[in-house]
């Protein structure tokens, strides 16, 4: 199998993801992907009919975007995982489709497993602030009297949880592609499941954001992409990243 595109930190296979999967020189750490859920007119959103028992033989960690009413009807497909948790990626925007219901502002990342769970690589999401932190007062109002000082330090917490919901703006606007990840959402799971320097797997790359955000924390990625204008996209964005900094001499 020949990759369509290869760098020191990413690799792109163009076609289908189950011709491609399993293969014996693709054995990632963990899998991070963004499947079509089915739900739009894009001419790409087709469900892949068995996707994830491909994946499952592929990779033993699996965080996957969707929306739950994706996750629902295709519950079986998933019978290969078990379930871990899930976080919600809450964005600065909406993309209902329908005008009746709450505008939607957030989609869902699962993360599956298969095995044992203590065996299943996963680092611990703490906060960066985990022990200071600046705490601000709101301004009381003057009938309320003088309550002191606006703002404190506080050294309660210890180190704390990275919370499940997290807020990232999304790529509206400034996307190279319709379903784009921005790259603050992928990071944070990225390090969670594939330890530094290991090897991510992304079956349905669509611009490459995965490779973009393991190379940006230290891991390296397995792209494929069955649709080939995306796979050029990808490789141009992927050979633009890899310039050194300041750009070409
Ligand atoms: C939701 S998009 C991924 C977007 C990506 N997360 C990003 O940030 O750009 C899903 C992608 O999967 C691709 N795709 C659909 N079916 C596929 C298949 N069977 N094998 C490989 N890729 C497929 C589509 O062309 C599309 O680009």
């Amino acid at each position: 199998m020949t990759p369509y595109y290869v760098d020191d930190t990413a690799t792109l296979y163009c076609g289908d993801m189950r011709e491609i999967l399993p293969a014996p020189d693709i054995a990632p750490d963990c899998i991070v992907t963004d499947p079509p859920y089915g739900e739009t007119k894009l001419e790409w959103d087709r469900w892949p009919d068995g996707w994830p028992a491909v994946a499952a033989a592929t990779a033993a960690s699996m965080w996957c975007f969707g929306s739950l009413r994706m996750f629902m009807d295709r519950r079986d497909d998933f019978a290969a995982w078990k379930l871990s948790q899930d976080v919600v990626w809450e964005k600065h925007n909406g993309s209902s489709f329908a005008n009746d219901r709450f505008k939607r502002v957030h989609e869902i990342a699962a993360h599956w497993y298969r095995g044992t769970w203590s065996e299943v690589y996963h680092h611990t999401p703490k906060t960066a602030d985990a022990t200071r932190r600046a705490v601000r007062r709101k301004p009381r109002p003057p009938h309320l009297g003088e309550i002191g000082r606006g703002s404190y330090t506080s050294e309660d917490g210890g180190p704390r949880l990275m919370r499940s919901v997290l807020q990232v703006r999304s790529m509206h606007g400034r996307a190279i592609h319709p379903t784009e990840k921005p790259q603050g959402i992928l990071g944070p799971l990225i390090e969670y499941a594939c330890p530094p320097g290991g090897l991510v797997l992304d079956p349905f790359a669509g611009s490459g954001s995965t490779a973009v955000a393991a190379r940006l924390s230290g891991r390296r990625a397995v792209l494929i992409e069955g649709d080939e204008r995306y796979c050029e996209t990808i490789a141009r964005r992927l050979a633009q990243n890899v310039l050194p900094l300041g750009g070409p001499s």
